[in-house]
């Protein structure tokens, strides 16, 4: 399983890439406007501090203005993969931008006939946002799994992006059925390391390796 991290933030990046275990990172227009510098400096630092793929949103919604935009984009680094929304003209713009060897991720999907839809397209990943379908009593790990048997039903490469993830939870899920990748804020990467009973542990371990005679 491969895990990305969803963030503009190059410092939350650096400190996850230390780790090494990080395959990847998304971005969108929410998450680089917290950063309040310029879109595309933002996108060239990120490019340059993880080898793996960098998702960069286009803003434009028409398919000219999409392929335009992610040309721009892909100039970047050869690691750049275009975010485009699930949107009729969004999926055109994947079949061309997948015709020019560029690497697209489909965003802002939120069931599972429409990650076909992206899959047919040519999508290099598809990414369902779990945590804003829970938010509204859907169960966002029930369309990943759907999505998930229908792509294997049919042997699409389309690789899936669990998104929007709040919590743990959605990691492990995710795991379970055979996610290809989970793309995890920081705070939620931090927690599925941590475990009280792990820190308690430590801590008596420490303590009575003080009572062992010199
Ligand atoms: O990268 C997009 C996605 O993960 C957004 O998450 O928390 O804004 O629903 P959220």
């Amino acid at each position: 399983m491969k895990f990305f991290i969803d963030t503009a933030d190059i410092n939350e990046i650096k400190k996850a890439n230390e780790l090494g275990i990080l395959d990847g990172v998304t971005t969108n227009p929410s998450l680089i406007s917290k950063v309040k510098r310029p879109y595309l400096d933002v996108l060239k630092e990120i490019a340059k501090e993880v080898p793996g793929p960098v998702s960069a949103e286009v803003i434009a919604l028409d398919c000219d203005g999409i392929v335009n935009e992610a040309k721009e984009l892909a100039k970047i680094g050869g690691n750049i993969v275009i975010k485009v929304p699930l949107v009729a003209d969004g999926l055109k713009a994947v079949k061309i931008l997948t015709s020019m060897d560029i690497k697209t991720n489909v965003t802002l999907c939120f069931n599972s006939l429409q990650a076909l839809m992206a899959a047919k397209a040519g999508a290099t990943y598809i990414s369902p946002f779990v945590g804003r379908l829970d938010d509204i009593a859907s169960e966002g790990m029930e369309v990943v799994e759907e999505i998930l048997t229908i792509y294997n039903n049919y042997d699409y490469d389309t690789e899936v992006i669990v998104a929007s993830v709040r919590n743990p939870l959605h990691i492990k899920y995710a795991a379970m059925m055979g996610a290809h990748i989970a793309t995890i804020p920081f705070s939620v990467f931090n927690s599925i390391i941590k475990h009280p009973l792990t820190d308690n542990g430590i801590a008596k371990f420490l303590e009575d390796y003080k009572k062992i005679p010199k």
